[in-house]
């Protein structure tokens, strides 16, 4: 295995053996939040990568936009500091999620709502409606299994609004193949594309080479899709 593909080092979260069918994945995730996140293998000062496909997106500042799997990211900064008014932050861990609104001021809290819920055995995620934008990074490639993918896959389309967008980045064909003790499932724009399907429309994509706080780096694959 190549350097990028292993998990050498235990800043980037990577060194634990355990598969995903041997574990609680909400105390697995809880668990990893426990660390300082500026150290954790995915932590970001800035979601500009992000932020310039959010910005193609088009929508307006009060329309919905979730963040899918959130943990603890600098995007619900980033959103509330252009002005977005109407985020859903979600995540398997509440911890992740306190993170980020222990960061927020009284008026930037109301803003943002919270949603702890298992993509995977979902059920608030199930209300969703009206999406404009759903975005996830780094949380779709931990789904290895079919029947997940499918669950997934029902949530996005029933809440993404006709028209509206959807914005996937995940480890691409060169990029790593476990984190965080985890398998994963490596994606370029194509894979991504067959499995939203026809009625998903790629507007644009990149890949990008992410550097951890290691100094190791993650290729991804960003995407962008318009649903019809
Ligand atoms: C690699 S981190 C990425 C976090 C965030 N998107 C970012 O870019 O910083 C993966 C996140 O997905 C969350 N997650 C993993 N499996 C999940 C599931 N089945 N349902 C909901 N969230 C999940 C984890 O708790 C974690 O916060």
């Amino acid at each position: 295995m190549s350097e990028k593909n292993s998990c050498s080092n235990e800043l980037d979260n990577c060194n634990s053996a355990k598969e995903t069918t041997e574990i609680n994945l909400q105390n697995h995730w809880e668990k990893s939040y426990e660390k300082d996140t500026t150290q954790l293998g995915w932590y970001q000062e800035s979601a500009k990568e992000s932020m310039g496909l959010i910005a193609k997106a088009t929508i307006s500042k009060d329309e919905k936009i979730i963040d899918i799997g959130s943990g603890s990211s600098i995007l619900i900064d980033d959103l509330l500091d252009v002005g977005y008014s109407n985020i859903i932050a979600s995540d398997i861990s509440a911890s992740a999620l306190q993170n980020t609104k222990n960061r927020l001021s009284e008026e930037e809290l109301t803003r943002v709502s919270w949603m702890t819920d298992d993509l995977t055995e979902p059920t608030e995620l199930k209300s969703l409606s009206n999406i404009a934008i759903w975005h996830d990074r780094a949380v779709f490639h931990f789904l290895t299994k079919e029947k997940d993918r499918q669950t997934y896959f029902n949530l996005l389309d029933n809440a993404v609004a006709s028209g509206k967008y959807v914005i996937i980045a995940t480890f691409n064909l060169t990029g790593a193949e476990r984190c965080s003790g985890l398998p994963v499932q490596q994606y370029d724009e194509k894979g991504i594309a067959k499995f939203l399907g026809e009625n998903y429309q790629l507007i644009e994509f990149f890949d990008f080479d992410y550097t951890m706080p290691n100094g190791g780096v993650r290729p991804y694959v960003y995407t962008l899709f318009r649903k019809k």
